[in-house]
């Protein structure tokens, strides 16, 4: 076993193999969906029934989706190394789904909903949709579990715990404009081994400090793993 602390920051990109869409390539979500409308607290006070209709669908895709190599890849690292953290950006359970034990979502999930006065009642709701008129135990309607734009990032200070603590980074599939998220890569040790795993060429990176497997995570995923182990 390897004594070394591996983080993977992942998003939606680590997920495309599986056939779940993207936000910003062309033919992604937000080209399809606005994004004030269906990912924000406003979008939700003037039309939930658009917004549960958005994550309805989302999370019947998601339950028919099944974990890529990636995402079992990543689950094997745990056979090779002390500690393993994975934090998504992801709303999808694949990395649960493909073996990763330490996974930290933080956007939210989409198999869970919670009361849309208080965000501790949280419910887990599977494959089920979400109606208007279903309610929480406090009697408040359920909405997704779902961190939308505007809205504070309950995980973030773990998030950012866990990337100071790294020996080794991993960045897949994200294209790193969404913050808070962005910013955990500015959080890690100086010198460590960084790694990103992405077909474009991901902006906000200094990347000549990171090493870069410009590809589809299904396949980069191994190269990377290759090198690691080396
Ligand atoms: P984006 O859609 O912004 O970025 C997807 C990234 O995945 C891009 O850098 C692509 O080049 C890359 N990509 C595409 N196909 C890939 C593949 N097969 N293998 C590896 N990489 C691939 O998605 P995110 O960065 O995850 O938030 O978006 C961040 C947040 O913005 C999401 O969590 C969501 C969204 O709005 C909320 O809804 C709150």
């Amino acid at each position: 076993m390897l004594k070394e602390k591996i983080v993977v920051i992942t998003g939606a990109g680590i997920s495309a193999e599986s056939g779940l869409s993207t936000f910003r390539d062309s033919g992604g979500l937000w080209e399809k969906h606005n994004i004030n409308e269906v990912a924000s607290i406003q979008g939700w006070n003037i039309n939930p029934q658009k917004v549960l209709n958005f994550y309805n669908l989302r999370r019947k895709q998601a339950a028919a989706a099944q974990p890529n190599n990636a995402h079992k890849a990543l689950a094997k690292l745990e056979n090779h190394f002390d500690e393993v953290v994975i934090i998504t950006q992801n709303v999808d359970d694949l990395h649960e789904r493909g073996g990763s034990t330490k996974v930290i979502h933080l956007h939210g999930e989409l198999s869970k909903a919670r009361s849309e006065r208080d965000e501790s009642i949280i419910f887990d709701i599977g494959e089920k949709p979400i109606n208007l008129g279903d309610k929480a135990s406090d009697g408040a309607q359920l909405r997704p579990h779902i961190v939308w734009f505007g809205e504070m990032v309950p995980l973030m200070e773990k998030a950012f715990d866990e990337v100071e603590s790294a020996d080794i980074l991993i960045v897949i599939g994200t294209s790193l404009l969404v913050y808070p998220a962005a910013s955990l890569i500015n959080y890690s040790k100086p010198g460590i081994p960084k790694y990103i795993i992405d077909p474009a060429d991901t902006e906000l990176l200094n990347i000549e400090d990171w090493i870069h497997f410009k590809e589809n995570a299904g396949t980069g995923v191994d190269k990377m793993l290759n090198e690691l182990l080396r």
